[in-house]
């Protein structure tokens, strides 16, 4: 596991943009899988000013996660979150990425989709996840196996408290679907983000708890090239 610690929310999005920019210039065909959240936004910013030049027609592009029900158009979806900071500022072709449609009739079938899209493109390059209060990684509960590809999952209470945050009005959530931890461990790169106080004692967990199912961040002491950029608030229980 290497550990970037960051003077500030500011630089870490800064090196963060700079390094994804830089994994796409290398690998213009990469498969990549990017999260939503409130951490990641200003870094996709970042890498639309970094960006304007790049060759992204052959890259691959899906989404983390998304609530199981809320429609696409809403703020708060990972396909929101990351078309409106990233995507479409940088007229990337729709063809070019994918999010699960989590108002399918029937989810299972969405799963495979993205299981399908994943082994086609022989697996991910590179996923880029944020971390929950709870140890969740993406919409990965407590209790995640490690051995799971794309699933739904029931959410936590404090899923459900905290992730009100990102709706401007009261929202139901109670299910998600999820990139799962084993397409994780099989990407040739894992990225885990986390800027602030409140994250410290979580990433605190991540480093140094015994890896188990029951924290589902501690998979990245698994990941054979895991990497943590943090910023020094996050990284204060280090
Ligand atoms: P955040 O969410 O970036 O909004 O803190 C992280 C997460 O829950 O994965």
């Amino acid at each position: 596991m290497d550990i970037k610690i960051l003077e500030n929310h500011e630089e870490l999005s800064e090196f963060t943009a700079k390094y994804l920019i830089e994994f796409i210039k290398n690998k213009p065909d990469a498969t990549l899988v990017l999260t939503s959240g409130d951490t990641p936004k200003l870094a996709y910013r970042k890498m639309v000013e970094l960006g304007k030049d790049v060759d992204f027609s052959r890259v691959t592009i899906i989404g983390l996660d998304e609530w199981v029900g809320i429609p696409p158009e809403s703020e708060g979806s990972c396909r929101y979150i990351v078309e409106e900071n990233l995507l479409k500022p940088l007229n990337i072709n729709p063809e070019n990425y994918t999010f699960f449609d989590c108002l399918a009739e029937n989810l299972n079938p969405e799963c495979w989709r993205i299981d399908n899209l994943i082994f086609e493109k022989g697996g991910l390059d590179l996923i880029l996840v944020g971390i929950g209060l709870n140890g969740h990684i993406g919409l990965n509960e407590p209790g995640a196996s490690f051995e799971n590809y794309c699933h739904i999952s029931d959410l936590e209470e404090i899923t459900v408290s905290v992730g009100q945050k990102y709706f401007t009005e009261s929202t139901p959530l109670t299910q998600g679907i999820t990139i799962g931890l084993k397409h994780l461990l099989e990407a040739k790169i894992a990225i885990l983000m986390a800027s602030g106080s409140k994250k410290a004692e979580i990433i605190e967990k991540t480093v140094k708890s015994v890896v188990s199912e029951s924290l589902p961040c501690t998979v990245f002491q698994k990941h054979t090239n895991a990497l943590i950029f943090i910023d020094k608030d996050a990284a204060s229980n280090l």
